[in-house]
């Protein structure tokens, strides 16, 4: 079986070491090249982007794909469209693999935001201090909002911020300690914690600390998922990937 992965994600990570170590997919893990220097994967890798839904549509003709799992990041809307529209051209089986998202529970103050614009707005007219956790390439939607104090949480340094008078960046990449984040919040005074709905562990302790703090969340829901099956099952992903199984399609997680 020839299997393209879609990766950039720990998911897409943690299936290349599952079907390295069963040896019986020939897989290639596909990455965007956003990062300077990728972890090692555990299966042959390709980098950059395809050029489009012609350029996918290309690649998987000529490389004699079999089989596409989607296990970008949930966010990644561009590259799921364009796997979904590739593959349905060239009747190429697809599954979408992505982490569950974050569920609301008992002393969770959260309101859901349809999209980053949506989520500043919602902050309303009065300053607050937010926590904005959305990555560095969104913060521009947050320029008609720049009465707020924003504690700005990114992995690489954004561009020219002078659009947010007021605000603070802090380098860090996860997993974060529930601790951790509720003495950051408890220090800059944090009002209101701003994410995506990213879904996995590794950052859901600012939720935590948020619950603890009883501070309200906005969180800006997921684009709408393309034509794909849904799983987040890495079994099932691991049983579609060797040609065994066809899951069923979950849409609309
Ligand atoms: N968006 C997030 O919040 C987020 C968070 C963590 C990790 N990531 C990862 O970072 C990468 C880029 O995310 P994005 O939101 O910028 O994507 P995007 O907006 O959906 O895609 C933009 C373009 O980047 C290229 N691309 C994206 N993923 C690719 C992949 N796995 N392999 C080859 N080309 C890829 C494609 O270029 P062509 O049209 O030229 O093919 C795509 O059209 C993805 O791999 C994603 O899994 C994203």
């Amino acid at each position: 079986m020839r299997l393209l992965i879609l990766g950039g994600t720990s998911e897409a990570r943690r299936l290349a070491e599952r079907l390295a170590e069963r040896g019986d997919v020939d897989a290639i893990l596909s990455l965007a090249g956003r990062t300077e220097r990728p972890a090692p994967q555990a299966v042959a890798t390709r980098i950059g982007g395809f050029g489009g839904v012609d350029g996918l549509t290309a690649y998987l003709l000529d490389n004699a794909i079999e089989r596409v799992i989607d296990a970008t990041h949930p966010f990644a809307a561009q590259m799921s469209r364009h796997a979904a529209e590739a593959c349905a051209r060239t009747k190429i089986p697809l599954l979408a693999f992505s982490r569950a998202p974050w569920r609301a529970g008992i002393g969770d103050d959260w309101t859901e935001a349809s999209d980053n614009a949506a989520a500043a707005r919602a902050l309303g007219a009065k300053p607050r201090r937010v926590f904005l956790t959305i990555g560095r390439l969104g913060l521009a939607d947050f320029a008609i909002a720049p009465q707020h104090f924003y504690l700005i949480r990114t992995i690489d340094p954004p561009e020219d911020l002078s659009f947010l008078p007021h605000h603070e960046i802090v380098f860090a990449r996860g997993p974060f300690s529930v601790e951790d984040e509720i003495a950051l919040m408890r220090t800059k005074q944090i009002d209101t914690l701003i994410t995506k709905n990213s879904g996995g562990d590794a950052t859901e302790a600012k939720l935590d600390a948020a619950r603890a703090l009883r501070l309200p969340v906005l969180l800006v829901a997921r684009p709408a998922p393309g034509d794909a099956a849904v799983t987040h099952d890495i079994e099932e992903t691991l049983a579609f990937a060797a040609g065994h199984a066809r899951p069923p399609a979950l849409r609309g997680v």
